[in-house]
C-alpha cells in the first residue's frame, strides 16, 4: 500500500470504534453470562449445606451426639458428594467420609475451602471442597460440606471459553477492520492517483467505477462527469481559439493588403472612399463572425443556464418571423408560419431568437426563388417541437453532422455570405437547452427540427 499508512486512514478508525463498542458489549455480555451461571450455582451448593446443617443441629438437638454420629455415618456412606466430618474435642475423628479436619482457617460466618483426597474409579484425586462448619456441645465439631470440584472445573472451561470467544472477536473484526480499510484505501487511492494525472496534464483520465453504485462510486462518477465538463469547456475554448487563429486571419489580411495598395496608389479621393467602404463592410463581417463566435462560445460553457428563465417560444418564433418574413417575401419565397401559442419552455430568449433567426436566414439564403418555406412551434406531449423547413436543395445525409461545426460551408453555398457559424451556434444552444436537435430530408429541402422538453430538469 502507498504512502498512507493503513492505520491512518479513516476507514481503520471507525472500524476501530465499532470494534471496541462491539467487544465491549460482547464483553458485557459474557460477563453476565459466566456472574449468573457460576454465581448461581456457588449460591445453590451454600444453600444445600446450609440446609443439611439446619436438619443435622435437629437431629442433634433430638438425638444427641449419639444419634447425629449415627446418622452423619450413614449419610458418609451414601451420598457422593457430600463432605462430613464429627469430631471429638481433641479434633479427633468420630464419623464421616474424610479422616482429617481440614487445615483451612473457617471464615467469621463459618464457611471454609479446602483440598481433600477422593477415590475416584480406584484412584485418588484431590478435589476442593467447601463446608460449613458447626460446634457442639463440649468441643465436639461437625464439617458438612460438598465437593466443588466439578463446579469449579466447569467455571474453568466457561473461563476458557468466553475468553476465546472475545479473541474471536476481536481477530476477526480486526481483520474485517483491515480489508475494509484496505479496501477502501485502494479505492481512494485510484481517485488520488487519477487527480495527480489530470493535474499533470492527463485530462482525459477518468476515475474508476467499480460498478457497485455505493458513495465512492458516486464520487467517482460526480469526479468524472466534472473532468467531462471541463475537458469540454477546455476543449470548445482550445477551438474557439484555433478557429480564430485560421479563420480571422485571412480577412484581416485582406483588409490590410486593400489599404497598403490604397496608400501606393496615386491619390485619389473616389478611390480612397471606396476602399474604406470595403473595409468598413470586411471588419462588420469580422465583428459580426466574433460575436458569433462568442454566442457559441457562451451558449456551449453553459454561461446561461442558471439565468434560464420560463420564455413563451411561441412569441420567440413570432417576432422573428416578423423580422425575416419580409426579407422572404424580397426574394419570392412563400413563408408561413404555424404557431400555437403558449409553448412555455425554460431557456434564454437572447440565444433562442438568435438560433431561430439563423434558421430562417439559412432557409431563405439557400432556397431559390419560387420556393415555399414553412415555421412551425407546437405542443406534442410533454415536448415543445419547433421546425424550420424549405423547398430549397437541402443538405446530403452524410453532410448533416458535418455542418454543425463551426467554419463548415458545403461548396455550393460558398457564392452566398456567410461564415459557417450559423448551425453551430444552433447546435450550441440546442445543447444548453437540452433540446434535441435534427436535420431532415424535407423532400425536397431542409427540414430542421428542435424539440425541448417542458418537464422541468
Ligand atoms: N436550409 C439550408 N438549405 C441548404 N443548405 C443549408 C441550409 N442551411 C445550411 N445549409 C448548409 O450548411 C452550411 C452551414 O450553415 P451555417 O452554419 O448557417 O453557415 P452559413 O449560413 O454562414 O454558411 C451552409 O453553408 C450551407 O451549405
Ligand atoms: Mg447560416
Amino acid at each position: 500500500m502507498p504512502q498512507i499508512r493503513l492505520l491512518g486512514t479513516t476507514a481503520f478508525r471507525v472500524v476501530m470504534v465499532y470494534l471496541i463498542l462491539f467487544g465491549a458489549s460482547v464483553l458485557a455480555l459474557l460477563a453476565f453470562v459466566y456472574w449468573t451461571t457460576a454465581g448461581i450455582s456457588t449460591a445453590q451448593t451454600d444453600d444445600t449445606i446450609r440446609a443439611e446443617i439446619t436438619g443435622l443441629a435437629e437431629q442433634y438437638r433430638a438425638g444427641g451426639l449419639v444419634g447425629l454420629s449415627q446418622i452423619v455415618r450413614e449419610r458418609s456412606r451414601n451420598q457422593r458428594q457430600s463432605i462430613y466430618l464429627l469430631t471429638d474435642p481433641g479434633r479427633r475423628p468420630i464419623a464421616g467420609n474424610i479422616n482429617a479436619w481440614p487445615e483451612a482457617e473457617t471464615t467469621a460466618e463459618g464457611w471454609l475451602e479446602f483440598p481433600y483426597n477422593r477415590p475416584v474409579g480406584g484412584e485418588i484425586e484431590t478435589h476442593l471442597a467447601r463446608a460449613r462448619h458447626l460446634s457442639l456441645e463440649a468441643g465436639f465439631q461437625l464439617l458438612v460440606g460438598r465437593d466443588i470440584q466439578e463446579r469449579l472445573d466447569l467455571e474453568q472451561v466457561m473461563r476458557s471459553s468466553l475468553a476465546w470467544s472475545l479473541a474471536l472477536t476481536l481477530g476477526l473484526g480486526l481483520l474485517g477492520g483491515y480489508f475494509i480499510s484496505r479496501n477502501m484505501l485502494r479505492r481512494i487511492e485510484a481517485i488520488n492517483r487519477t487527480s495527480r494525472e489530470v493535474m499533470a496534464g492527463g485530462l482525459e483520465k477518468r476515475v474508476p467505477v467499480t460498478g457497485s453504485g455505493d458513495e465512492l462510486d458516486q464520487l467517482a462518477g460526480n469526479l468524472n462527469a466534472m473532468l467531462a465538463q471541463i475537458e469540454r469547456l477546455i476543449t470548445g475554448m482550445r477551438q474557439v481559439t484555433e478557429n480564430i487563429a485560421h479563420d480571422l486571419r485571412s480577412p484581416l489580411n485582406r483588409m490590410r493588403s486593400r489599404l497598403e495598395v490604397t496608400l501606393m496608389e496615386e491619390p485619389d479621393s473616389d478611390g480612397y472612399r471606396e476602399s474604406i467602404r470595403e473595409t468598413i463592410e470586411e471588419s462588420e463581417r469580422l465583428l459580426g463572425t466574433f460575436n458569433a463566435l462568442l454566442e457559441i462560445a457562451r451558449a456551449e460553457s453553459g454561461h446561461g443556464a442558471d439565468t434560464l428563465k420560463p420564455v413563451d417560444l411561441s412569441t420567440v418564433v413570432r417576432n422573428a418571423s416578423e423580422l425575416y418574413e419580409a426579407l422572404a417575401e424580397e426574394k419570392g419565397l412563400a413563408f408561413t408560419a404555424e404557431l400555437e401559442p403558449e409553448l412555455n419552455i425554460t431557456g434564454d430568449e437572447n440565444l433562442l431568437s438568435q438560433a431561430v433567426g439563423n434558421l430562417m436566414d439559412n432557409a431563405i439564403k439557400y432556397t431559390p426563388g419560387g420556393g415555399t418555406i414553412t415555421v412551425s412551434a407546437r405542443k406534442l406531449g410533454e415536448r415543445v417541437e419547433l421546425s424550420v423547413a424549405d423547398s430549397g436543395p437541402g443538405i446530403p445525409m452524410d453532410k448533416r453532422d458535418d455542418v454543425l461545426n463551426r467554419f463548415v460551408r458545403l461548396e455550393e453555398s460558398r457564392s452566398s455570405p456567410g461564415s459557417g457559424l450559423g448551425l453551430s451556434l444552433v447546435q450550441a444552444v440546442a445543447l444548453l437547452h437540452r433540446a434535441e436537435l435534427s436535420l431532415e430530408d424535407n423532400s425536397p429541402g431542409l427540414r430542421v427540427i428542435l424539440r425541448f422538453s417542458t418537464a422541468p430538469s
